[in-house]
Parts: structure tokens; C-alpha cells; sequence
């Protein structure tokens, strides 16, 4: 990641989103309040601006596509699906008495910015790297709602620990019954951070404490269809893929870190839940989101 750029693959996953907004046969995966809400964060930065203008112009819209063909078939429509799985576990946690939601590597993701107005006694806090957390709060300060149960936290987590940053954000509080999501980032830290990331959430708020997570294949996986191209763009970005596990791996990673495996999804659960009967367009393989629970 560029130290002093907002991450490439952040604007990416919000630009995917609105993609699919704009797509008939798939814009009632995405609700209105979040399209507002995505927009609102483009409009916000130039390279934002630049993201919607291509969105709305008949060139630049084929760019997407044709980007994702080349590098990531389906990751698109993945963005979408992904995110509707994790608000439905988010919901499920808040319904079963979860009152503070902690997102980790948030980037542009709108969930805790319109939950926080939905469910004011939940505390959402969201940490990014300091270039895209800037963004992201430039682009909401700019709005004129504010909830006093959203909270900001800017650090690198290759460079500091999560338990320094939550003990540092005054909205943190260990004693609540916490859900923490880390959706699209696991992939871009080293495994030392990664494992970090699983023994600092059991120190922060203790066993019950749920994680939602996701994870890469090895590219070499037969069930990934990234195209090696990919490896080139992220390295351009700086924002290259540095941790991969199987998906037959994954219960006994979270079991070593005493978490148990409650479970797994991925674009087979996308297919039968949320696409329409007989979808046959090419969706996404290689990435899969977890749930688990701190023993
Ligand atoms: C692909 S984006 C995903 C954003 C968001 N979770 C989503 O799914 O919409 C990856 C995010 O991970 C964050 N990230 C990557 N490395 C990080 C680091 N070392 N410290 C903090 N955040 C990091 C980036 O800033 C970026 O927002």
C-alpha cells in the first residue's frame, strides 16, 4: 500500500458496488441508502470523482468489466454478494445482544455509517490504514449527520497493534460483547500479522467475542479463478497479496488460535441465497468469508 494514497483496492470495492447498482438483473442486491452512501464517498476525492465519471460515461463503464476479466472474473458482483452475507451476520450478532461492531481494514464500506443511525445503543468503531481512514472521514465530515456511536481509528497494522489502537479509541469498550469484521484485508498482511490480529481480539474482549473474516486460496488453488495478471496490478498498487489459506485449512487455523469455526461461505452459499434462479454468469472463486467465535 502507497503510504500516503488511499488504497487502490478500497475505491475498487465501492466503484464494484455502484457497477452493480447500474446492473437491472442485479441492482436489488443493493439498496438505495447504500448506493448514497458510496456515492457520497466517491464524490468526496479526486480519485473518487474520477470512479463516477467512468460510471457514468459509456466508455468508461466497459472499463470495468473488461478490467475484471482480465484479472479477477466475477470479483464485481463478489463485492456485493460478501458484504449482504456479513450484514446479515452483523444483524444476527446485534439481534443476539452484540453491541459493539468493530470493522478492521474498513476502507469505504458504508455498513457501520448506516447501521450506526439504525441501532444508536451499538458502538461501530473502524480502523484503516491513515491514508484511506483520512479519506473516509473527510468524505462523511462533509455530510450532516453525525453519530456519536461511530467512531474513527487511523493505523498501519503492520506497524501497530490492534490492541494499541482499540485501547487509544475512546469509543472502545472491552466489556461489550463485540463482533469484529475483517473483510478483503487478512489477504494483504503477513501471517505474523495476521495471527496477531486473531490473539489481540481474544486479549481485547475475551472468549464470545465473534469474527468475520475472509480469505484467499492459494492462487495456484484450482478453486481461484484470479488470473496471474492480478499479481502484477497489485504489486503496481503496492498492494500485493502476502497470506492465502485453503479452505480445507481454515477449522484447523482457527481451532490452533482457540477460536471455534461457527461458519463458511462462499459463492456457492452467494449462488443459492441471494442470485436469481438459473444465474449463470461467471462469479468469483478463491474467496471465502469465515465466522468465528473466541473460545
Ligand atoms: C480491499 S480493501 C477492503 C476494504 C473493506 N474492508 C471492504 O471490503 O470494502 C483493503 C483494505 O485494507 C486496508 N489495509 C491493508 N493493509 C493495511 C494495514 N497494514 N493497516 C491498516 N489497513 C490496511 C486498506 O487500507 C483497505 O482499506
Amino acid at each position: 500500500m502507497k503510504e500516503d494514497k488511499a488504497s487502490s483496492t478500497a475505491y475498487s470495492v465501492v466503484h464494484g458496488i455502484l457497477h452493480t447498482a447500474k446492473n437491472p438483473q442485479l441492482s436489488h442486491l443493493v439498496d438505495d441508502d447504500t448506493t448514497e452512501a458510496c456515492t457520497m464517498i466517491l464524490s468526496a476525492s479526486t480519485e473518487g470523482r474520477k470512479r463516477l465519471a467512468q460510471l457514468n460515461s459509456p466508455m468508461g463503464s466497459k472499463l470495468l468489466p473488461f478490467l475484471e476479466w482480465l484479472l479477477l472474473p466475477g470479483i464485481t458482483l463478489n463485492y456485493v454478494l460478501r458484504k449482504k452475507f456479513i450484514e446479515e451476520k452483523v444483524l444476527e450478532a446485534i439481534s443476539d445482544s452484540t453491541i459493539q461492531v468493530i470493522n478492521i481494514g474498513a476502507g469505504f464500506d458504508t455498513l457501520a455509517w448506516r447501521l450506526s443511525r439504525r441501532f444508536p445503543s451499538v458502538t461501530f468503531i473502524e480502523i484503516d490504514h491513515p491514508a484511506t481512514s483520512i479519506e473516509k472521514t473527510k468524505a462523511l465530515s462533509k455530510t450532516s449527520f453525525s453519530s456519536p456511536n461511530l467512531f474513527f481509528a487511523a493505523a498501519d497494522l503492520s506497524k501497530t497493534s490492534l490492541e494499541s489502537v482499540l485501547e487509544n479509541c475512546s469509543g472502545f469498550d472491552a466489556k461489550r460483547k463485540t463482533l469484529y469484521i475483517c473483510e478483503g484485508v487478512l489477504m494483504y498482511l503477513d501471517e505474523v500479522h495476521v495471527i496477531e490480529i486473531f490473539d489481540a481480539i481474544k486479549g481485547l474482549t475475551g472468549s464470545g467475542s465473534l469474527f468475520v473474516f475472509s480469505c484467499m486460496e492459494p492462487g495456484k488453488s484450482d478453486k481461484n479463478n484470479v488470473r496471474p495478471l492480478l499479481h502484477l496490478y497489485l504489486k503496481l498498487k503496492n498492494e500485493r497479496y502476502r497470506w492465502y489459506i485453503p479452505d480445507t485449512a481454515i477449522k484447523h487455523f482457527v481451532d490452533e488460535r482457540r477460536y471455534s469455526f461457527m461458519e463458511m461461505a462462499n459463492s456457492e452459499t452467494y449462488l443459492q441465497n441471494y442470485l436469481p434462479k438459473g444465474y449463470k454468469k461467471t462469479l468469483h472463486q478463491g474467496e471465502y468469508i469465515v465466522m468465528a467465535k473466541a473460545r
